[in-house]
Order: structure tokens, then sequence, then C-alpha cells
């Protein structure tokens, strides 16, 4: 049989993004911070926007839950553009004490259909399901503390947007 020849491309390629995300490392970031003033959802729904626009063009991915002025985040995509934005973000007046809850390189993305999927459960949503209760109890940014931010925003997730 004869050798399969090698097929060479004298011009640049043309750069598949989908692939790029599925072969360079992730990295991701969960952080907790308080809006500085009780966000109405025309404000919400802007921020949102703007964000999913802009993570679409730097291939980040995500989520946020915001709750009675708190906000949980995680973001996650090629770790200088994951870093980037966790700096622009921190400059951002629409919030505050802005604590990191984790960062590292992670195996695969946890919201990898999600430009930023966002949540906001009222409380009868979150009371009708097991395992919200230190959530209402103490609050997103308390109930966040160290690594459980993560497992808490991957249970919302599945309960909340239907899994991955
Ligand atoms: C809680 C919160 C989360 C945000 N998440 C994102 C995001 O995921 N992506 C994004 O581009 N901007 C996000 N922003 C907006 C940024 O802080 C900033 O306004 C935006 O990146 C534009 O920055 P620039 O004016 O320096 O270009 C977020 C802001 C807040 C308050």
């Amino acid at each position: 049989m004869a050798a399969r020849r090698c097929l060479c491309v004298s011009q640049t390629p043309r750069i598949d993004t989908h692939f790029v995300h599925f072969v360079t490392a992730v990295f991701e970031i969960v952080y907790t911070s308080l809006a500085t003033r009780d966000l109405g959802a025309a404000e919400l729904t802007a921020l949102l926007d703007q964000a999913r626009r802009a993570n679409q063009a730097r291939g980040i991915t995500g989520m946020m839950m915001y709750r009675k002025r708190e906000f949980l985040q995680l973001l996650e995509g090629e770790r200088a553009q994951v870093e980037a934005l966790y700096e622009r973000i921190a400059r951002d007046d629409r919030h505050q004490q802005m604590a990191k809850i984790w960062d590292g390189p992670i195996q695969e993305r946890s919201c990898g259909e999600w430009e930023m999927a966002f949540l906001a459960p009222d409380d009868a949503s979150l009371q009708s399901r097991p395992g919200y209760r230190d959530l209402m109890d103490r609050g997103l940014i308390a109930a966040s503390g160290d690594s459980v931010g993560k497992k808490l925003l991957l249970n919302l997730r599945d309960d909340f947007l239907g899994g991955r």
C-alpha cells in the first residue's frame, strides 16, 4: 500500500477557536463580591449582555449568581485571558470586597456552553430543592467560603441550568 503523503499547507492555517479551547489548558477563577448597591434587573441585563459579548470574543465561559447584593462568579478559559478579566472586574465600581475563593488549572470547563450563565434563584425555588439551607440562612458569600464555592456553583448549575 502506498504511504500516505503529508499534506503541506503553505499559507497560515485558519485557527478554529473551538479546537484551540479544547487543546489548551483551561484555567478557572471563582470569587465572591458584594454589589455596591442593589442592582436592578435592567442593570444586571446590561452587565451580562456586555460580559457575554466580550467573553465570547476572548474564549471565556462561566457562571454568575446574584442574590441579595452578593455575587458568586466562576470564570474559565485561557489563563492569561481569565486573569486579565479578573483584574478588570476587580476595578469595576459596581461591586466591592472581591474575594478569590479558588484559582487553578482544570481538566475541562464546567460551563463550556455558556459565555456567562446567570442565576438569581428566589427563595421559593431554593427552598424547593435540598442542600441550600446554608445559602439561605447565611447568604451567598458566607456559604461560598473556601472550596465550597465551586461545589455550590456546580450544584446550582446542575439544579437550575439542567446540568451541562
Ligand atoms: C460582578 C461582575 C461580573 C462581571 N463579569 C464580567 C465578565 O464575565 N466579562 C466581562 O467582560 N466583563 C464582566 N464584568 C464587567 C467588567 O467589570 C468591565 O466593566 C468590563 O470588562 C469592561 O471593562 P473595560 O471598560 O475596562 O473594557 C463584570 C462586572 C461585575 C461587576
